[in-house]
């Protein structure tokens, strides 16, 4: 990983040409690509094979640089305040002469936003006169990418440049709240939802598993590590891999650990890769032992729970 502002004005000069490229940000890895220009745009939905009709988030530096294209609203200034930059994204109403490509919303008037933090993607959004549009850097449905080699696996030589900025501190995508309405909460993640809550004040709705959905997030399978997966075990079949937030006594070539300590934090963080590595190494299964439903660990469980639906 080089921190050096030679790499960030490579990527600069293939996103000016609207070519698509991988990004670090502190939740997951992003395909990023002009959010202004229809031809970048249409690039992405192309490279993760994913349905025009589900939108991608766009990432700005920093609210001066969204006035532009999203009208705010009191709870989003609250929340920008509080949480931005970070691992939350906002669902905003376009303004109606903004720049962005309709391709990103598939024509509808609300846009996702979000503010990443990590100082190589910021400093790149400084360098830009565009802001960029990002889904996670994985094929549709796939796990998220947590690292430039990651990005790589996916979709191999079909991406010119990765700007590499070493692994993805948080691991899991971002908490999506939609402002335009009675706030709600569209799909766990990065952000602990208490938090938010205790900013907003008035109660907010959670809509995670609609019966239409409105998120590709919200969808039963997703996240998929493209093997059956089971939760709440305490002990593994034989050959099954075995993924653990406590140690154990006893040790074998088939326990994974996303954490040894009980840490939420750290299992988020582990989890994507260690998905990536069990799969990798040509697992035909994998059991889970059971996280607790607690801060980031709703997260995890509902990753975990729509990868077991495979
Ligand atoms: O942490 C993240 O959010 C990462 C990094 C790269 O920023 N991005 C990410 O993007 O997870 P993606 O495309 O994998 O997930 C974005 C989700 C999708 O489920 C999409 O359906 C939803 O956001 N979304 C985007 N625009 C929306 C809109 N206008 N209304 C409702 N949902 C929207
Ligand atoms: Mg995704």
């Amino acid at each position: 990983m080089k921190f050096n502002q030679s790499n960030i004005k490579k990527a600069k000069k293939y996103l000016d040409k609207n070519c698509c490229i991988g990004v670090p940000t502190e939740t997951v890895y992003g395909l990023a690509a002009n959010a202004y220009s229809n031809v970048a745009v249409k690039k992405i939905f192309k490279l993760k094979n994913r349905p025009k009709t589900n939108p991608l988030i766009v990432h700005y530096l920093d609210i001066n640089s969204l006035k532009k294209d999203c009208l705010i609203n009191d709870n989003f200034i609250k929340l920008y305040k509080k949480f931005s930059p970070g691992p939350i994204t906002y669902i905003l109403k376009l303004k109606k002469d903004s720049k962005i490509s309709r391709n990103i919303t598939n024509h509808s008037k609300n846009l996702a936003v979000r503010f990443p933090n990590h100082k190589m993607l910021k400093n790149l959004l400084k360098l830009l006169d565009y802001p960029l549009a990002a889904p996670s850097a994985n094929i549709s449905n796939r796990v998220s990418a947590v690292k430039a080699t990651d990005v790589r696996e996916e979709f191999g030589k079909n991406i010119k440049y990765i700007l590499d900025g070493g692994k993805s501190t948080i691991g899991l995508e971002s908490t999506i709240i939609n402002l335009t309405d009675k706030p709600t909460v569209l799909r766990l993640g990065g952000l602990n939802i208490e938090k938010i809550q205790k900013v907003l004040g008035s109660k907010m709705n959670i809509n995670i598993t609609p019966k239409k959905i409105i998120t590709s997030g919200q969808m039963r399978i997703h996240y998929s590590p493209g093997i059956p997966l089971q939760m709440n075990i305490v002990e593994p079949k034989k050959d099954q891999a075995f993924i653990l937030i406590k140690k154990r006594k006893i040790k074998s070539n088939d326990y994974f650990y996303i954490s040894k300590k009980n840490n939420l934090n750290e299992a988020a963080k582990n989890l994507y890769s260690c998905l990536r590595k069990i799969k990798n190494a040509g697992y035909k299964s994998i059991a889970v032992e059971r996280i607790s439903n607690k801060g980031l660990g709703k997260a995890i469980n509902d990753r975990l729970n729509r990868a077991s639906n495979f």
